[in-house]
């Protein structure tokens, strides 16, 4: 049986990864493509004119058709909430793009909310479907690393603002800077190879130092320009984080940028054990560190598409009503280490959890 779907939101995930990933299966309909730009809505009809059925702009017409069972929300964070929570009142399963949204609390409700409808609630943290993730989750359970005591992860980029005063750097539409916006990809991850880590405490600082005067940051080229508006929007948020959180498992550092004047990018996960330690080049391939051969190895597996394989488990989730790793009830302990994370900032202390 056809799955009958709307995309709503069709920006920069939506074209890259969502709807080359959708119009790709066979048991899925895409009735609708939504964007408050008509003209977004309407590339993706052009594109794909054989799957996409109609384009609106106005998502709550989407909701209204009983025909569609599923909703895939790709807009910026802020609106996440009230799309999602809109969706499932209206009785929709929903694949809602990471992070869940701006902060913990109304990321509950939006939990909440799909256990009261009855419906699938995914969440686009992609990485749980990455194959190195996979493995070296494997690899974890069944001991290979030893004592897996500490797991260090660095985000750093040299100039990576995206869309610099636009949603991406204004708090109240984004919820943060790049500690929630690739943080959320390397944190959930991480918790994820950990399986089921309980959060004891954290601490953290956050700046905003790159791009403070907007009109003066300087920058070779910047990811989402379309949106950037250095004229009259908001950078209140950070470029720069640091901080170390503890665990029953491992602890946990992490460094991140969004921007800084180092021009390296510096995009890897160490995991530390007694026996053995891993590096994951994130996005690609590891390498395995014998601690007693002191024999290393790279991983050579195939890499399937992260987003094709996280979209077919959503389908496949709706039709069984089993809750897969994506489902939002497993990654709300993301979304809170995040807010501790913050909340450390914010405060200059410690944080329990
Ligand atoms: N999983 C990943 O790897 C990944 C990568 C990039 C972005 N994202 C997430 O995807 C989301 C979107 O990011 P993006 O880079 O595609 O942003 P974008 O700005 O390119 O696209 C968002 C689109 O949503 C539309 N929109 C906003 N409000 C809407 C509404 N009420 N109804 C219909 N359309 C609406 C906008 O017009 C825009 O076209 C963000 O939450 C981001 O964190 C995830």
């Amino acid at each position: 049986m056809k799955t009958t779907v709307a995309v709503i939101g069709c920006g920069r995930i939506a074209k890259g990864s969502h709807f080359p990933a959708l119009t790709k299966m066979e048991d899925v309909r895409i009735k609708y493509a939504c964007d408050l730009i008509l003209e977004k809505a309407e590339a993706m009809k052009e594109k794909y004119p054989e799957q996409v059925e109609q384009t609106i702009t106005d998502y709550k017409i989407a909701l209204a058709d009983p025909e569609v069972d599923a909703v895939f929300v790709l807009t910026p964070n802020f609106a996440h909430y009230t799309i999602t929570m809109d969706a499932l009142r209206a009785g929709k399963h929903v694949m809602c793009e990471k992070p869940i949204t701006v902060n913990y609390a109304l990321s509950c409700e939006m939990a909440e909310e799909a256990k009261k409808q009855g419906k699938i609630l995914n969440i686009g943290v992609c990485n749980r479907y990455h194959k190195s993730v996979e493995i070296i989750e494997e690899m974890n359970r069944e001991g290979k690393l030893g004592n897996l005591y500490h797991v260090y992860c660095s985000f750093r980029s040299f100039r990576s603002i995206p869309g610099l005063g636009g949603a991406f750097t204004d708090k109240a539409q984004s919820g943060g800077g790049v500690l929630i916006d690739w943080g959320i990809h390397f944190l959930d991850l991480i918790l994820y190879v950990l399986g089921g880590a309980t959060l004891k405490n954290v601490t953290c600082d956050t700046y905003c130092e790159m791009a403070k005067d907007m009109k003066s940051y300087r920058y070779k080229n910047m990811w989402a320009e379309d949106t950037a508006d250095v004229e009259n929007g908001v950078n209140d948020v950070d470029d720069f984080v640091t901080g170390y959180v503890r665990t029953d498992k491992a602890s946990i550092s992490l460094n991140g940028a969004w921007a800084q004047n180092i021009d390296k990018n510096e995009m890897f996960i160490d995991f530390l054990g007694d026996k053995g330690g891993i590096r994951l080049d994130y996005g690609k391939q590891f390498t395995f560190y014998d601690g007693e051969t002191l024999e290393s190895d790279v991983s050579d597996h195939e890499i399937p598409n992260m987003y094709y394989r996280e979209d077919e488990d959503f389908l496949r989730s709706i039709q069984t009503g089993e809750k897969n790793r994506n489902h939002i009830d497993n990654i709300l302990e993301s979304m809170k280490l995040l807010d501790a994370l913050y909340a450390s900032a914010a405060r200059h202390e410690e944080i329990a959890l």
